[in-house]
């Protein structure tokens, strides 16, 4: 993928989680709810510009600033929900999952032309566990979102959170005999394989939600736009790209 895709990406995430903060948000938190609007204006804007742009290296410094005070902004986020401190109806994991894109993203500014297929192992093996756990992160959010009557869709939710969660331990145990080894084999490949198959199959079943909640066939907290599940599908298809690519 390259730097352009990959920003034009990095800031379509960020902007949509500055959305679903401020969907969240209670009406009595005014001051979260401009802040949150303010990162969704400036991920939105800034997307903008880098489409039309031919030089990204303008936009480099604007965007860094405004992606650090981002992460910034979502640790006070994070740390009030851990002490009961703001009314928001996302859940402290959620949270840490935003800080955890956004941090990968901030591994893209800092080394643009850093290939997934060069970096080291233990990295990709770190970034691996991250984008498996990011999946069973968003089967918990569909499976809790929906109305608890879909109880077809919220079981085959937390199917495939169970199913990320078994790999997340896997991925973990290997990461380990791999540092104790120093071995680079073919099991981690294996790994690779069998994380992106499951979230592939994982992305048809998201892209089902998302078509049965773009035609309203599929109750669910108001707040479960078809833009949630769009935002998982895009994270997904992206980190089977990054796997792809990695030998
Ligand atoms: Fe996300
Ligand atoms: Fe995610």
């Amino acid at each position: 993928m390259d730097i352009k895709d990959e920003l034009l990406f990095w800031t379509s995430i960020m902007r949509d989680h500055a959305n679903f903060q401020v969907n969240a948000l209670a009406p009595k938190e005014q001051t979260f709810i401009e802040n949150s609007t303010y990162f969704m204006d400036f991920f939105a804007k800034i997307n903008l510009e880098i489409k039309d742009s031919d030089s990204l290296k303008m936009i480099y410094p604007k965007l860094l600033h405004g992606l650090q005070c981002f992460i910034g902004y979502k640790r006070v986020i994070l740390k009030n929900l851990l002490t009961c401190n703001i009314a928001i109806n996302l859940t402290p994991s959620n949270i840490s999952h935003q800080i955890n894109e956004a941090n990968l993203f901030m591994m893209v500014l800092s080394a643009p032309d850093h290939k997934n297929n060069q970096i080291p192992t233990m990295l990709y093996v770190e970034q691996l566990k991250l984008w498996i756990t990011d999946c069973a992160g968003h089967g918990a959010i569909m499976a809790a979102f929906l109305e608890p009557a879909e109880e077809m869709y919220i079981q085959q939710a937390l199917n495939y959170k169970m199913i990320f969660e078994k790999l997340t331990i896997k991925a973990s145990e290997l990461q380990m005999m791999l540092m104790q080894t120093g071995l680079e084999d073919g099991i981690l490949l294996q790994l690779s394989q069998e994380a992106k198959q499951q979230i592939s199959d994982f992305t048809c079943f998201c892209e089902l939600i998302m078509k049965l909640r773009e035609e309203c066939k599929v109750m669910a907290i108001g707040t479960f736009t078809p833009l949630v599940p769009n935002h998982f599908i895009r994270e997904q298809r992206h980190w089977i790209s990054k796997i792809e690519e990695y030998k």
